[in-house]
């Protein structure tokens, strides 16, 4: 298959040195495309700031913020027959991004924003026959609110994880993830590590495609 992922968090400056982001370390997206690249899959990964090392065999592609990467997907898209979003892509960009570092005495304590792009929902419209994988990163009961986004987002799978619990999700090896897929009952995946979390997603994936 050719699967285009992406993976790490994306950052949203405000000046040349200031920027908002979250915890995101790319840790489960690098996973994913190292493991897809050693089943044989052709993969290309769209990576937010990250220091994580391109895994052997994939084609990478850095991003900086979230219109930088629904840009990256939206040309990656065409060549693909399933899109992963493991990014955590930050729902908030500064509505000014003034092109010089601000003078502290210039600035306001308050900070304008403004939404950006969902990716899956403004690539849904493209979708065709691939299959969209999406991630949910909840804190307290994942399974309600990851249960909305795979029907809101139109996805085929959703890996949720609970990023309260300090053995799963941000900068961590492991992680502990329940798969949900329309009409399928939820698969309650054990504490793995992210490599393992890949091969699980990348199972169900495959035989989504058969
Ligand atoms: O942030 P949220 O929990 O809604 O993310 C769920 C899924 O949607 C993830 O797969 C994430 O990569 C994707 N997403 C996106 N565009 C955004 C925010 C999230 O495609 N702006």
């Amino acid at each position: 298959m050719r699967i285009l992922i992406t993976a790490g968090p994306t950052r949203e400056h405000l000046d040349p040195v200031r920027f908002i982001s979250n915890r995101s370390t790319g840790k489960m997206g690098f996973a994913l495309a190292e493991r897809a690249a050693a089943r044989g899959h052709a993969v290309t990964l769209v990576a937010g700031p990250v220091t994580c090392e391109t895994p052997a065999g994939v084609r990478r592609i850095d991003v900086v913020s979230a219109c930088e990467m629904l840009d990256a997907v939206r040309r990656e898209l065409g060549d693909a027959q399933a899109l992963i979003m493991c990014a955590a892509v930050a729902d908030w960009r500064p509505k000014r991004l003034s092109p010089v570092k601000l003078k502290k005495r210039d600035m306001e304590p308050i900070l304008e924003l403004e939404p950006n792009p969902d990716i899956l929902l403004t690539l849904q419209p493209d979708k065709g026959g691939r299959l969209f994988v999406g991630f949910a990163a909840e804190t307290g009961d994942p399974l309600a609110e990851a249960q909305r986004k795979l029907i809101a987002k139109g996805l085929d799978l959703l890996a949720a994880n609970d990023v309260s619990q300090p053995d799963a999700g941000f900068a961590v090896d492991t992680n502990r993830v329940t798969l949900l897929a329309p009409g399928c009952d939820p698969e309650h995946l054990p504490l793995l590590t992210k490599h393992a979390v890949a091969d699980r997603i990348l199972d169900r994936l495959e035989r989504l495609n058969l």
